[in-house]
């Protein structure tokens, strides 16, 4: 198959969330199992170009249509982690992608629906036939009503539409006059069985345009899929969600069990596998030292938490699980910030409280580096969302022999299965895990998982083991992605003959 992503984010040149890790980790399985698998981004000025090999600007003059005019755009060509991936870069005059960021501008909605306008171009000028379009979140949902309304009326019309949400939160809504910049027709489509937001009539929702319009629906884990057709869980399209439940399924996301190794990890002090442990000792000591942790009871658990401090992370439980660790006599070390100012203050605060204690380290930052060391030097790692669409720190972390301790939801629900369940087999059981996202909940969870760690060592260490050789791998996950793909072009073959 000839597949082409088109996002917003891809790691690690263009990276802001999980999305990013996904749109690579799934193009280079599928890339190993034989597809022609390309990906189409903006330009931002903030890529980390030092990934991109052979960059180069294509030849070839492309004009691409918005608010009424033609601007022209330059096409970059590079490659990122063994794929193709093609740059747009716009003569516009509102610079859409030399902001110093990929999202949070007041004007995204213009910038990702010129982006997908111009990535449909290309594709049609260049005569490319891709068998999939592959988008992903609001910001490339456009791709699907675009791709339907316009271009396959020009005849560019071989591809099937594949459409991921990675979070139904976030959906892109704006004022209905705004759909008509990139050639979207206001009458044909702000309708309620369309784009037209499903709270507000003079609104249109690209994330809803991308369920409508796609031929496959996705999303990041299975009980995700389950969640996001609930009036809780779906941010007001779990109608449309179910409208369009046949083509909707969650699968899992894979991690890229390639950067994420104990056994070849450069960042860390020492190296280590399941078969020899000695390393992670190594590495939790020299964190210790490094941060400053006190070292006088070595055998003290570590609690690991590495995040976006934002709400849907559970905020209020990862601030009490800092508590619950030091009264249940373990140590704590949190690497993450906020994007929300509040949040952000409020850590600062805390981090500050706690800058001298022996037990307790909060790093409000983003470094790459130190979370594969905190991820090999911790023994529990904590992850309480509210909701989670898939989350792949937990996937890392038993990776690196770290206990999650989860609540159960969306992918968590799906990789994390409980010590303590009866109702599980034995050979699954890889984590502790509880239902209601408040205090008693949790403390119960890390009770259990203190206990089990202190009392029993030599199961704490058996499970430690286990973990760490659990397939999280992308081949999984991209084999059933592909039986999508097939099945969706078949049935267009079929309705073609
Ligand atoms: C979003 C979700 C997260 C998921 C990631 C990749 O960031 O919040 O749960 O793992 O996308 O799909």
């Amino acid at each position: 198959l000839h597949v082409v992503h088109i996002a917003a984010e891809m790691a690690p040149v263009a990276k802001v969330g999980g999305l990013g890790d996904v749109v690579s980790g799934l193009s280079k399985a599928l890339q190993r199992k034989g597809h022609l698998v390309e990906i189409v981004l903006p330009k931002y000025d903030c890529l980390q170009d030092d990934h991109i090999s052979d960059l180069k600007i294509l030849d070839v003059a492309m004009e691409s249509y918005f608010d009424g005019q033609l601007f022209r755009n330059k096409i970059w060509v590079g490659i990122v982690e063994g794929l193709p991936v093609y740059f747009i870069e716009p003569h516009h005059p509102s610079n859409f992608f030399w902001r110093g960021k990929v999202y949070g501008e007041h004007d995204d909605f213009k910038r990702f629906s010129f982006f997908c306008r111009a990535a449909l171009e290309l594709l049609y000028q260049a005569g490319k036939k891709p068998d999939i379009i592959h988008c992903h979140d609001w910001q490339t949902a456009f791709v699907a009503p675009l791709y339907w309304d316009i271009y396959a009326n020009k005849g560019f019309n071989s591809a099937r539409i594949c459409f991921t949400c990675h979070n139904f939160e976030y959906q892109g809504t704006t004022h209905v006059s705004e759909l008509s910049s990139c050639g979207l027709d206001i009458v044909r489509l702000n309708r309620p069985d369309r784009m037209q937001d499903n709270f507000a009539h003079d609104r249109i929702n690209p994330l809803k345009g991308g369920i409508v319009f796609s031929n496959i629906v996705t999303t990041v884990s299975p009980t995700y899929a389950q969640e996001a057709r609930t009036a809780e869980g779906g941010w007001g399209l779990h109608g449309t969600l179910n409208i369009h439940s046949k083509k909707f399924v969650g699968i899992l996301n894979g991690i890229d069990t390639d950067s994420w190794n104990p056994s070849t990890d450069t960042f860390l002090p020492a190296q280590y596998s399941a078969d020899d442990l000695h390393g992670k000792e190594e590495n939790k000591d020299a964190l210790r030292l490094h941060l400053g942790l006190s070292s006088a009871q070595a055998f003290k658990p570590l609690v690991g938490c590495i995040t976006r401090l934002v709400p849907q992370k559970g905020v209020h439980l990862i601030r009490h699980a800092i508590y619950q660790t030091l009264e249940l006599g373990g140590q704590f070390v949190l690497l993450g910030f906020s994007p929300v100012a509040h949040i952000q203050r409020e850590f600062e605060g805390l981090a500050n409280h706690f800058k001298d204690h022996p037990d307790v380290r909060l790093l409000l930052k983003y470094d790459d580096a130190l979370s594969h060391i905190i991820y090999a030097a911790s023994d529990m790692f904590i992850i309480p969302s509210t909701f989670e669409p898939c989350g792949l720190t937990q996937m890392i972390a038993m990776r690196y022999g770290s206990v999650p301790i989860v609540r159960r939801t969306g992918g968590l629900n799906d990789s994390v299965f409980d010590v303590d369940d009866d109702s599980i087999p034995q050979q699954y059981k890889n984590g502790f895990s509880f239902w209601s996202p408040n205090e008693l909940e949790l403390n119960n969870a890390m009770e259990r998982a203190f206990n089990y760690y202190s009392r029993t060592p030599g199961n704490w260490k058996k499970l430690v083991k286990k973990i760490m050789t659990l397939d999280f791998s992308w081949e999984t996950s991209a084999a059933q992605y592909e039986e999508l793909y097939v099945k969706a072009v078949a049935k267009a073959r079929a309705a073609t003959s």
